[in-house]
């Protein structure tokens, strides 16, 4: 077993920072991070749980937007740090002003990872108390790994402490569930084609197609008009039900209803192009289930009782 922060090799690129400050090619970093962990699986893996307090810099998740949907063990961090690096306006002004008072913020938007991680390894060997915030969690579409590696072949070791991710908030708010009995069985969890994703790897269609899924649709919102057409071009339903949540949890939120055919329309009327979900699927009305086993057949089978 390897721990991933093991020093870094001589055989890659140096540069030299304006400030004469030697980083590393964060590529370099992460090619061989991601080599090491093939080859073998990190000790840590292991030793915590997530939840647990480790030593490095934590990767915590700031939740979807309302501060009292952060976890307490993401509160604890920010209320201890010296610098808090965080995603700028997808993280709530309040959060930051209720839990980092004490803390340097720096907002991450528009700095490279030639940037930040230089800003977040000084200040970790400097002493500080270093939280690298992200929105939701940062496990869904945070590039978080990216900076962890780069971090951690740096030699400062670093770890996730989850946060409530945005399609958990909507389903909140639409007070419904993502999966519900005889009606959606599976979640997928996408983002539609653009600049990171080819045609190729869009696959909302299928998943719609599936028809027992519940589609949520992340960094999607300026392009609701082009998904739509796509998927009434594909042949889907017209009427199968959909939902954009305009900042969830947030003071504005905002709650589009609608189908595949009729919410471009309702959304452009809205104005809004950033920061919502797209939810898809019948699951989004929350009619038209059945009542589970779990609470039915399976209730009544004494010591053989699962809790599924
Ligand atoms: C870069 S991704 C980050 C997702 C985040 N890590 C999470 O778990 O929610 C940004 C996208 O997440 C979605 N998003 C984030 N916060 C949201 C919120 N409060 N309400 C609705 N959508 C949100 C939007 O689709 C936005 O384009």
């Amino acid at each position: 077993m390897t721990s991933s922060t093991d020093p870094k090799t001589d055989s890659e690129p140096d540069t030299t920072s304006d400030e004469g400050v030697q980083q590393r090619d964060p590529q370099a970093a992460i090619d061989a991070q991601s080599e090491g962990r093939r080859a073998e699986l990190d000790d840590r893996i292991f030793e915590h749980s997530a939840g647990d307090q480790q030593e490095g810099v934590p990767f915590v998740g700031a939740g979807p937007g309302d501060p009292r949907l952060l976890t307490v063990a993401g509160k604890e961090l920010l209320e201890a740090a010296d610098l808090v690096v965080h995603a700028g306006s997808l993280v709530n002004s309040e959060l930051l002003d209720a839990y980092c008072a004490q803390a340097e913020l720096v907002n991450s938007v528009g700095k490279d990872l030639e940037e930040l991680i230089p800003l977040m390894r000084d200040a970790y060997e400097d002493g500080d108390t270093v939280v690298r915030l992200h929105s939701g969690d940062p496990a869904i579409y945070g590039a978080a790994l990216e900076q962890m590696d780069a971090l951690e072949h740096e030699g400062v070791p670093t770890y996730f402490v989850p946060g409530v991710t945005s399609a958990f908030a909507a389903s909140a708010t639409l007070r419904t569930q993502l999966t519900l009995n005889e009606v959606a069985n599976h979640v997928a969890i996408t983002r539609p084609q653009g600049k990171t994703l080819t045609e190729d790897e869009d696959h909302i269609s299928e998943f719609v197609g599936m028809g027992d899924v519940t589609t949520c649709i992340y960094l999607g919102t300026h392009a609701v008009r082009d998904t739509m057409d796509r998927l009434l071009e594909d042949g889907h339903d017209p009427e199968t039900p959909t939902a954009v949540v305009y900042h969830a949890s947030w003071p504005d939120e905002d709650v589009i209803v609608g189908t595949i055919e009729t919410i471009a329309d309702r959304v452009e009327d809205a104005g809004y192009r950033a920061s919502a979900l797209v939810l898809i699927g019948d699951a989004v009305t929350g009619a038209g289930y059945e009542r589970s086993f779990l609470y039915g057949d399976w209730a009544n089978r004494g010591s053989e009782r699962t809790s599924e």
